[in-house]
C-alpha cells in the first residue's frame, strides 16, 4: 500500500508533495500547503475559483450544522420531517454500495461533506482508508468526527484534485457535479477518472437536466398522495439560504462527449426531493409508492438511470495487459 503522501500531488502543478512538519512542500519549494488540525489544504490558487463561495457558505455556515437531534439542516431543508422519503434515500443509497464491495487500499469520497447519511458509511467498508474530499471545512471536520485515523482529510477541489494519477481503488462523488458551473464539468470527471487505478471504479450521482419521467410518474403518484406532508412553508423556505444554482447538463450532453472511458447507467433515485414533497405521503402509501420505484430501479437499473433523474454513472477503469 503506498503510504499518503506518495499519493498527495500539488494541486496547482500536480508535481509531487514532501511533508515537512505540518506543511506538505511542492518540489522545487515553488508552494506550500497547510495541515490544520489533521485536515490538508491543498487548494488551488485563490484567484481560480470553481464553486461559486455562496455554495460553500451555504454548506459551511448552514448546511453542515446539524439541530438539536443531530440532522444536517440541508437534509432537513430537503427532506422535511417526512419518515417515507428518508428511508427510501436510505434505500437509494445502500443499493449502490455493491459496487465497493471488491476493495482496496483507498477509497476517495469526492464532495463528502460530513458524510450526512449514516448508509454512505457502508462504502467505505471493504476499504484501508476513506479520503475525504470537499470545499468545505465545517464538512470535513464532521467526516473527522466520524471515521477518525480511518479517514483522510483534504481540503481540495474536484477540478484540480491533490491526488496522483492511478493512485486509489475507488471514487464515490455524490451530487457535487451538477453544481459546478457547466463549462468545468467535464473537467471534474475527467479528474475522477485520472486517479483511479487500472480495475478501479468511480460511482458518480448525477442529476440530469431533464428527466421526462417525473411528468409520467404524476398521475400515478397523485393516486398515492393522501395526508402529504408539505415540505417547509413559503415563508419559512424564504429564510433559509439556498446553495446557489446548480446546472445540471441533458443526457444529451453527457453521452456526445469524447469521454476517455466507457460508462454505464445505474440509477441512484428516479425522482427528486420536490417531487416527493409533493406527492409522497408519510404513510403505508407513501412507502407502497417508492417501494414501486425502487423495485424498478433494481429490475431495471440502466433504463431507469437513463430517464430518472439521477443516474450513477459507472465509470470502471480497466486493468492494464
Ligand atoms: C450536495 S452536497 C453532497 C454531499 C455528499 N456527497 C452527499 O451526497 O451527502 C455537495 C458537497 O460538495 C462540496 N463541493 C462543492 N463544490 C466542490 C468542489 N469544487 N470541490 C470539492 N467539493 C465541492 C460541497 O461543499 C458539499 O459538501
Amino acid at each position: 500500500m503506498l503510504c499518503v503522501d506518495e499519493i498527495f500531488r500539488c494541486p496547482v502543478t500536480g508535481r509531487p508533495l514532501q511533508r515537512r512538519g505540518d506543511v506538505y512542500v511542492s518540489e522545487g519549494e515553488t508552494r506550500r500547503y497547510r495541515v490544520v488540525d489533521g485536515i490538508a489544504e491543498l487548494l488551488p490558487d485563490d484567484n481560480d475559483p470553481t464553486t461559486p463561495s455562496e455554495t460553500i457558505n451555504f454548506y459551511d455556515a448552514f448546511g453542515w450544522e446539524q439541530d438539536g437531534d443531530g440532522t444536517f439542516k440541508e437534509t432537513i431543508v430537503h427532506n422535511g420531517s417526512n419518515h417515507a422519503q428518508l428511508e427510501h434515500t436510505s434505500h437509494c443509497i445502500t443499493r449502490l454500495a455493491k459496487y465497493f464491495d471488491k476493495g482496496g487500499d483507498y477509497i476517495v469520497d469526492v464532495g463528502s461533506g460530513p458524510i450526512a447519511h449514516p448508509e454512505l458509511l457502508s462504502y467505505g467498508r471493504n476499504f484501508e482508508k476513506r479520503i475525504c474530499i470537499d470545499l468545505s471545512i465545517t464538512g470535513l471536520r464532521k467526516a473527522k468526527q466520524k471515521l477518525g485515523d480511518r479517514g483522510i482529510y483534504i481540503r481540495g477541489d474536484v477540478t484540480k484534485l491533490p491526488l496522483m494519477n492511478g493512485s486509489v481503488d475507488a471514487v464515490t462523488c455524490n451530487h457535487l457535479i451538477y453544481q459546478l458551473p457547466a463549462q468545468l464539468q467535464m473537467r471534474a470527471f475527467l479528474e475522477l477518472w485520472r486517479i483511479l487505478k487500472p480495475g478501479g471504479v468511480a460511482v458518480i450521482v448525477y442529476r440530469w437536466q431533464y428527466s421526462g419521467i417525473e411528468s409520467r410518474l404524476e398521475k400515478l403518484a397523485s393516486r398515492f398522495a393522501r395526508n402529504k406532508q408539505t415540505l417547509l412553508s413559503e415563508n419559512q423556505r424564504e429564510q433559509i439560504p439556498t446553495p446557489g444554482t446548480d446546472e445540471p447538463q441533458s443526457r444529451k450532453w453527457f453521452e456526445e462527449q469524447h469521454w476517455p472511458f466507457e460508462y454505464s447507467y445505474d440509477c441512484y433515485r428516479l425522482v427528486d426531493n420536490e417531487f416527493m414533497g409533493r406527492y409522497v405521503s408519510d404513510d403505508w402509501r407513501g412507502r407502497l409508492f417508492l417501494n414501486t420505484l425502487l423495485s424498478m430501479q433494481y429490475f431495471l437499473p440502466s433504463q431507469c438511470g437513463r430517464y430518472g433523474v439521477f443516474p450513477a454513472i459507472i465509470v470502471r477503469k480497466p486493468v492494464l495487459n
